[in-house]
């Protein structure tokens, strides 16, 4: 029984040259400098002005562009356009945003698998453990795929790589996820789900031709709704915390961008998809890590013993929502930012439609593990959660062909069969 948790193992030299930093030029400081009282002013008075420019804090998004854009490895654009190839008739070439993310990265392989152009895109941002990112992204390289290390709001980038890629698709997946950090750093969801939103759509519907895009929303817009089970006609006006107010933000923004500029826009609202290569922010995860080093676990419920019950998605499941998503995609209307005519606008729940609680998550995860935890109930606290999420999936069935496949018990062996040789630190992680 494996108790200690080793960092894993994993070769990424490669990775720590990939982003060299350009040297600033200090030829300034260099100037002559002659010991008159005029001199010595004027010289103290630049020195202070450069102090200024050097000190003064960007403001968010727009004004970092350069300073994002310069960090670049030299040999960006010659990656970024051999990873964008296609391999196959299908003449995909897809922009994943957030591919060094759990379903950016599980996404982004599904494509190149079958023969897409896909190149990446993510800030690695230390929201959760890096190494985990740097992980998945050692895993898309051995693959073919190129990750842009870049911020969504850097619009000069976006700009550049839309101009020497022909993207005919976008999946955006790249977001400030989490319904409870949004407490600790409301700003993050506004920078990522809002602004950086908005910075790639702009970029699309800029470009020539203009992609088709498919983002992820998330079941949380339901939000307070109590009519079971989620159907996407329903009002999604009640959000229970900032991380689902950004996504149904983004779901309007969606439609705007759709009627102004005509692009495609495919909207998917994920129900809790959990796996292999997952976040460790989310309860199965870090359950399984407190499960197996003895520690007690918190488990919530409603007023009056309410069970709290979620609809666990496979990741390989939602995977193939996304392919239909991409793959039913009409064409963008618009080009040279103008509409043309009416683009498509859609949106999907992409659930299981099976709601298991969770004290039946954490029974499964006991056996799978063979440890019993130490359990602590307690009520739920009003910090963003929702009770219980369940999807009704009959219009992805029907349009999209999507079929959820995995219970969440094989589903989690699958999960902790991966946790434990990733952290276990056998060298060779199961996929
Ligand atoms: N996993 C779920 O259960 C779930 C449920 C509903 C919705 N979603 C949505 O699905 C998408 C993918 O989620 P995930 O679980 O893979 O999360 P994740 O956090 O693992 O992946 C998101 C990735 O985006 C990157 N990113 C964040 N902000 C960025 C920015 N400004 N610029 C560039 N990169 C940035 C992060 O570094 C991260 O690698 C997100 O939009 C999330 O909100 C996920
Ligand atoms: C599920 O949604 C469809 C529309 O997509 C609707 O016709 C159906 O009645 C809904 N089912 C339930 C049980 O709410």
């Amino acid at each position: 029984m494996m108790t200690q948790l080793k960092p894993p193992i994993l070769s990424s030299s490669h990775l720590d040259t990939s982003i060299k930093f350009k040297t600033p030029s200090y030829a300034f400081y260099r100037l002559r400098f002659h010991p008159t009282r005029l001199t010595l002013w004027s010289f103290l008075f630049l020195f202070f002005l450069l102090l200024f420019f050097l000190c003064s804090p960007p403001s968010a998004g727009g004004k970092r562009r350069s300073l994002q854009t310069t960090r670049l490895p030299s040999n960006w654009e010659v990656k970024a356009r051999n990873s964008a190839r296609p391999q196959s008739k299908t003449d995909f070439t897809v922009l994943v945003t957030g591919a060094a993310g759990f379903v950016g990265t599980h996404v982004a392989i599904a494509l190149k698998n079958r023969g897409d152009g896909v190149v990446g895109l993510d800030n690695f941002n230390n929201y959760y453990e890096t190494g985990l990112k740097k992980a998945r992204k050692t895993l898309l390289d051995r693959r073919g795929v190129y990750i842009i290390e870049a911020d969504i709001n850097d619009a000069a980038l976006l700009t550049k790589l839309f101009e020497i890629v022909h993207f005919t698709h976008v999946m955006h997946l790249a977001a400030q996820a989490g319904v409870r950090y949004a407490m600790h750093n409301p700003a993050s969801y506004i920078h990522s789900n809002v602004n950086g939103f908005v910075t790639l759509l702009e970029a699309s519907k800029n470009a020539n031709p203009q992609p088709s895009i498919v983002w992820a929303s998330s079941s949380s817009v339901y939000g307070l709704n109590s009519k079971v089970p989620f159907s996407e006609k329903d009002t999604t006006d009640q959000p229970a915390s900032l991380y689902a107010a950004t996504k149904k933000a983004g779901e309007e923004i969606a439609h705007t961008y759709n009627h102004i500029y005509g692009l495609s826009i495919t909207g998917l609202r994920f129900f809790t998809v959990y796996g292999p290569w997952g976040r460790p922010d989310m309860a199965y995860y870090f359950f399984t890590k407190d499960i197996l080093r003895r520690k007690e676990i918190k488990i919530f419920e409603g007023a009056d013993h309410a069970t709290v019950a979620r609809d666990f998605t496979y990741i390989d499941d939602v995977v193939k929502g996304c392919l239909a998503a991409l793959d039913t995609a009409k064409k963008s209307t618009g080009s040279g930012g103008k509409k043309r005519g009416t683009a498509q606008l859609r949106i999907y729940n992409l659930g299981n439609t099976s709601p298991v609680p969770v004290v039946k998550l954490v029974s499964i995860l006991e056996k799978l593990l063979k440890v019993k935890a130490k359990k602590r109930v307690l009520q739920m606290p009003r910090n963003g959660d929702v009770l219980f999420t369940h999807a009704n999936i009959s219009l992805a069935r029907k349009e999209l062909g999507y079929k959820p496949s995995t219970d969440l018990e094989t589903g989690l062996k699958k999960f902790v069969k991966w946790y434990l040789s990733y952290y276990g630190g056998k060298k060779k992680s199961a996929w």
